[in-house]
């Protein structure tokens, strides 16, 4: 089995990033096959900014390696190590409908937020397609909003199959964690980037603080039972309490005379004890920049491998060979 997932290095990493798609593929590494790279071509849809794109590339392999992606059992590299990507990409262009694309929400959304349509951003689809199908995975970790576009995935790689009369690529499947598929942010919707309401994973401990502290919780008074159930601060807390920590928490609410200070304290404390020997990990690695360098390379390697055996097949289903 191989298990592929690709992160945009389009802005700091955040714990809906953390929890929906990297702490997945972390947990399965060594299951299967694993494959994760940073997606710079799909973030240069959005971002013009060459040193902006270098820092960001740089933080997300940073990132995975602090949070515990183990370059032994996962193939970690950068995207535009592999151009060949390309080339599939247009094989697959070239039986992808416009209405697939169309209706991808992912570019509604991005459209109504006010970014340029480019062809990039509205053939993005296709070129993550290409990832997926290059080194013919079967399973894609990823959040909820990514869904679709591993859908649209197999609808190319079922058609380019069907058209070539080929068996070249697999059919991938989306691995969506339920209990995770769609993180909070501090105002109660997604946490996302682009909504201005994420927490760093690496911020500065201070910045974390002061913002699980801005999370906005309704008033109860602190002598009263209150429904962890409706509280965004219970949602971030249960992504990093185990069992046991969280029927304790969940009694303190229900309990009363606990309040939403306490809760956001203990946010912040459970937060900086899971994530702290990360933080440490990753200092280690920034000071060794030549290390990641190397992992990165070597990753690359192997996955251009296998990138290059699926596009040799592509080229001969189409008669390029
Ligand atoms: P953002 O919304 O901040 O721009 P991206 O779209 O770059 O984040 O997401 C990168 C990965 O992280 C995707 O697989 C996405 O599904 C996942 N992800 C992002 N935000 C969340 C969230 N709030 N909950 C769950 N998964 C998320
Ligand atoms: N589109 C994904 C995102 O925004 C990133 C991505 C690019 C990806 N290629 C991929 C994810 C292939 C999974 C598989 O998060």
């Amino acid at each position: 089995m191989r298990i592929l997932t690709g992160i945009q290095p389009s802005g700091k990493l955040h714990w809906g990033n953390y929890f929906g798609a990297m702490k997945p593929i972390i947990d399965l590494q060594g299951k299967g096959e694993t494959f994760v790279f940073v997606a710079q071509y799909h973030a240069l849809t959005t971002v013009h900014d060459a040193e902006a794109l270098r820092q960001a590339t740089r933080d997300v392999a940073l990132d995975f390696l602090a949070c515990g992606l183990d370059p032994a059992k996962a193939c970690l590299f950068r995207q535009a190590d592999i151009p060949e990507l390309h080339e599939l990409a247009w094989l697959l262009s070239v039986v992808t409908p416009m209405g697939l694309l169309e209706r991808c929400h992912s570019y509604k959304d991005k459209l109504a937020r006010g970014i340029a349509a480019s062809h990039g951003l509205f053939a993005y689809p296709v070129l993550m397609a290409a990832d997926i199908l290059a080194y013919q995975s079967d399973l894609v970790p990823v959040g909820r909003d990514q869904k679709q576009h591993v859908e649209v995935t197999r609808d190319i790689a079922a058609k380019f199959n069907q058209t070539f009369g080929t068996d070249v690529f697999r059919l991938p499947e989306p691995m969506i964690s339920e209990s995770v598929a769609v993180i909070p942010g501090l105002d109660g919707q997604k946490m996302s980037k682009s909504y201005n309401n994420t927490i760093g994973l690496f911020d500065d401990p201070k910045e974390v603080k002061a913002k699980i502290m801005r999370i906005a919780t309704d008033s109860t008074p602190l002598e009263a039972p209150k429904n962890p159930d409706t509280c965004r601060v219970f949602a971030l807390y249960r992504l990093f309490a185990d069992e046991e920590e969280l029927e304790t928490m969940r009694q303190n609410y229900l309990r009363g005379g606990y309040g939403y200070g306490h809760a956001k304290k203990a946010l912040f404390e459970i937060y900086q004890r899971k994530l702290g020997p990360f933080r440490e990990r990753r200092e280690h690695l920034a000071a060794h920049p030549e290390q990641v360098e190397e992992i990165l390379r070597e990753g690359a390697r192997k996955a251009r491998a296998a990138a290059l055996e699926t596009l040799a097949a592509a080229r001969r289903a189409v008669g390029l060979d």
